[in-house]
């Protein structure tokens, strides 16, 4: 369907046309005085110039074109000359009546769909995942689904770091703890055993630990950077010893991601490209970008049009060794090779912006991407305690992402239970969804490079602009329906289907659920889930006014109440939708 807001200035155009005026200045925006009307067009004062004529000469002029105009039931042209829109009741009535059956609810799929890679998530093998990975996540899952929704082609890979110095530390840890493991011994030349030699605890403690010896004794470093050679170059035992961390590993995560509803298409990581590196390295140095800058392997990456120092990017360290950008370069030739995406966007902490910055820039000059291929990086903000401090547990250590999921839902089990008593398995799950909605809604209503502050409190009331809020809109829906199918009513088969507002308060509902195509849309053009989450929380304010007064369901004439039930669905339908792109759900009642 074409947006509501283009049917309006064709409208215009056509009568700026008719009046012997140039068709663009008929261009409408919604009005930025709700009070004193819903669209407004500034044409007439754009043309007084051009025309040598008063801006309200114009204006009146148009406004005479559209005496019984199909869209606009008042015209108004007011000194000096806008014009103050007002939309036909039947107009706005239709527009939503065809949303309904329309498969997405007014938006028109995109006509040359994209093959896009998102990147994001972005955990570390044995290393606890924390705040900023939660945001990734998050972010992430919402704009894919975004894309996704209008129609591109969407690949979601979670860029395990599973390769690094974090895996020598742990694999150096436990051969002091356990030396007497197979995977040490380097003559050993049988099978080795399917059961991982540590559980998912162990593993967890280990990390920590190491790092922290790590930084105080240079001897165990070295020893922790000689695993991490030995497992990138081969050797058997440590190979075996990784498989095992990795799936112990990545069989949590999953667990983890499944509770936040965040789902990835490929579990790809760091060490996928470990074979590819030489190569890539070698073409570098042949086509003369990779030179040596103090032992180092470099390419510079500067442009003349900078205005701050664009350090060269650096490919291998002067041992020889791979870096962070190294892997992140040859997943880009990966990824070419595979997947041939015409647009690659990374999520992560916006602290890493400068470092995609280098990365593309060196991914452009070495042509390991098509001039045309786009590669964006979204950088996000921090998430705060109240302090304006990045956010801590209570006793002041990093916040783990698991207690931070566990805090929330045990604090919305209590609101849920406070003042009801629903079964205790029921609430439990309850509190699951709205816990959720109200993690991932707190975080993207905010603009994502934006720092926010993560409050308990306000994220899991049910007042405001909250996720918690948006899910009692729903359940209020959901419920009324209910209740006419208990009466006999059939959704099925509404025997009449949304007609003309009757009152303002039902138009004022019915003109949000028609920008639904717009808001996804300029959601997607810009990365921003944020864009989204204020539509459906302008679309719950709407909705629940209209609800406080009418009285829907004692309604007599049966026609105009199934008409209500009606919109009533397509409010339902759009709301979740919504939140779907969002990455959360609804429960059935709360
Ligand atoms: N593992 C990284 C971290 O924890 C994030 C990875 C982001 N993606 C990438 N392609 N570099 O910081």
């Amino acid at each position: 369907m074409k947006k509501i807001l283009n049917l309006i200035s064709d409208e215009m155009m056509q009568a700026f046309e008719q009046a012997g005026y140039e068709r663009a200045l008929g261009k409408v925006t919604p009005s930025n005085r709700p009070d004193l009307c819903e669209y407004q067009c500034n044409g007439a004062m754009a043309g007084a110039k051009q025309y040598k004529k008063a801006p309200i000469m114009i204006a009146n002029d148009v406004a005479a074109k559209l005496s019984d105009s199909a869209v606009f039931e008042k015209v108004e042209a007011v000194a000096p000359g806008f014009l103050n829109l007002t939309l036909k009741k039947e107009f706005v009535g239709n527009y939503v009546k065809d949303m309904r059956v329309d498969p997405k609810y007014g938006l028109k799929e995109n006509e040359t769909p994209a093959t896009i890679i998102i990147d994001y998530g972005g955990p570390n093998i044995a290393k606890p995942l924390h705040i900023g990975h939660l945001r990734s996540a998050i972010i992430g899952e919402s704009v894919k689904r975004i894309l996704r929704y209008i129609g591109h082609n969407v690949i979601g890979d979670v860029h395990l770091g599973d390769w690094g110095l974090q895996m020598g530390l742990v694999m150096n840890e436990l051969k002091i703890r356990k030396p007497e493991l197979v995977y040490f011994d380097e003559t050993y030349t049988g099978m080795y055993p399917e059961e991982p030699p540590f559980t998912l605890s162990e593993l967890e403690e280990l990390y920590p630990f190491a790092s922290k010896r790590s930084k105080e004794d240079d001897a165990y470093k070295a020893d922790a950077m000689n695993c991490t050679f030995k497992l990138q170059s081969g050797v058997k035992g440590y190979r075996a010893l990784w498989n095992h961390i990795i799936a112990v590993s990545v069989t949590d995560l999953k667990k983890n991601y499944e509770r936040l509803n965040v789902v990835f298409d490929l579990w790809n990581g760091e060490s996928a490209v470990h074979d590819m590196i030489p190569g890539m390295v070698d073409a570098m140095k042949k086509e003369g970008y990779a030179y040596l800058s103090e032992g180092a392997l470099v390419v510079d990456v500067k442009e003349d049009t900078d205005t701050k120092e664009i350090p060269p990017c650096m490919i291998l360290k002067s041992d020889g060794a791979a870096l962070y950008n190294t892997t992140d370069l040859a997943t880009i030739m990966m990824r070419m090779e595979q997947n041939k995406p015409d647009k690659i966007i990374y999520m992560t902490d916006k602290r890493q912006e400068l470092y995609f910055e280098q990365v593309f820039r060196c991914a452009r000059k070495t042509k390991l991407v098509k001039p045309e291929t786009e590669l964006t990086f979204i950088g996000f903000g921090t998430m705060n305690g109240k302090d304006g401090k990045p956010f801590k547990t209570r006793d002041g250590g990093v916040m783990r992402l698991e207690s931070l999921i566990q805090e929330i839902h045990d604090e919305m089990l209590k609101k849920i239970t406070e003042n009801r008593n629903i079964e205790d398995e029921e609430a439990r799950q309850t509190a699951e969804t709205v816990a959720l909605a109200a993690l991932k809604y707190g975080d993207l209503s905010n603009q994502a490079s934006k720092d926010y502050i993560f409050d308990i409190d306000r994220f899991t009331s049910s007042e405001g602009d909250t996720g918690p809020y948006i899910l009692y809109t729903i359940v209020r829906i959901k419920s009324i329906l209910a209740k006419y199918i208990e009466n006999g009513g059939n959704l099925q088969t509404i025997y009449s289907d949304i007609k003309s507002p009757v009152n303002n308060s039902e138009k004022q509902l019915m003109m949000e659920l028609a920008k639904f195509n717009s808001s996804v849309e300029v959601a997607a053009e810009e990365y921003a889930p944020h864009k989204l989450c204020a539509y459906i929380y302008d679309l719950a304010n709407a909705f629940n006014h209209f609800y406080h007064e009418t009285k829907i369901l004692a309604e007599e004439d049966m026609s105009r109440k199934a008409g209500w039930i009606a919109l009533l669905t397509l409010t339902r339908d759009v709301l979740e939708t919504s939140i779907d792109l969002l990455g959360f759900s609804a429960p059935e009642r709360m």
